[in-house]
């Protein structure tokens, strides 16, 4: 028996796509997502033998097979999923663009547009990535998504050391809702990989193969 047949299948936690944080019962705020990379790393991490628990928000395209799937409308059952699975986990990918703020009040009618402006108070969601790494981060492998508009390295690097990750991947807003996708890949020790143009499927792959390493690597020196 080889090495990498004789190891126990790892323990993933996923989560993807988008949060919905409702105003009405019609209306909410929310943060552009497909969940597609979220998806297809499920499925990459699932067809390499990984046990794969996958947390998504609202999304439109099916779950891949072998995947245990919780579907969460909101930030607040998010965190609760994350904290009831995480315990089990060795590995927590955290690609679910969770909306920072939430309504403060929620209208149970529909709010009527009787008023030139309506205002709208937001409270601050918890980090829901942040707060399971500040418990876990010696224990597990943590890897976080930035998708950023502007100085985008820079950003990514303060979210990887802030919030305790052993890699992110950066990527900019021309990813969301298009079949290809590039990116960089950042580690705590200064090195940055780079992803070029491809599908989100081969892109997830990629992703996926260097969490592994991370994980053995950071296992071994423990
Ligand atoms: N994240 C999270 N919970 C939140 C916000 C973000 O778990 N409430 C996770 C995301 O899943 C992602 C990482 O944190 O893996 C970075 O998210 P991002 O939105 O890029 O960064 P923020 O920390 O929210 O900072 P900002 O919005 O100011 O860029």
């Amino acid at each position: 028996m080889n090495k990498t047949t004789a190891r126990k299948p790892l323990n993933v936690l996923i989560t993807a796509g988008p949060t919905r944080e409702y105003v009405d019962p019609v209306r909410f705020i929310s943060n552009a997502s497909s969940g597609v990379t979220g998806f297809e790393l499920a499925r990459s991490a699932a067809k390499n033998g990984a046990n794969v628990t996958l947390i998504s928000g609202p999304v439109i395209i099916k779950p891949p097979e072998k995947v245990r799937v919780f579907f969460v409308g909101t930030a607040l059952p998010m965190r609760k999923a994350v904290d009831k699975f995480i315990k089990k986990m060795d590995i927590f990918i955290s690609s679910a663009a969770v909306c920072d703020w939430r309504p403060e009040h929620f209208w149970r009618r529909k709010i009527k547009k009787s008023s030139k402006i309506l205002r709208i108070k937001l409270t601050k969601n918890p980090d829901i990535l942040k707060s399971a790494a500040e418990k876990y981060h010696l224990t597990k492998t943590f890897v976080g998504f930035a998708l950023e508009t502007e100085n985008e390295i820079e950003n990514a690097k303060n979210k990887l050391h802030r919030k305790k990750l052993d890699l992110i991947v950066a990527n900019a807003p021309e990813n969301i809702g298009s079949g290809l996708a590039s990116g960089f890949i950042l580690y705590p020790d200064g090195k940055i990989k780079e992803i070029k143009k491809c599908s989100k499927s081969t892109f997830a792959k990629i992703i996926w193969k260097e969490i592994k390493k991370t994980h053995y690597d950071k296992r071994k020196k423990r």
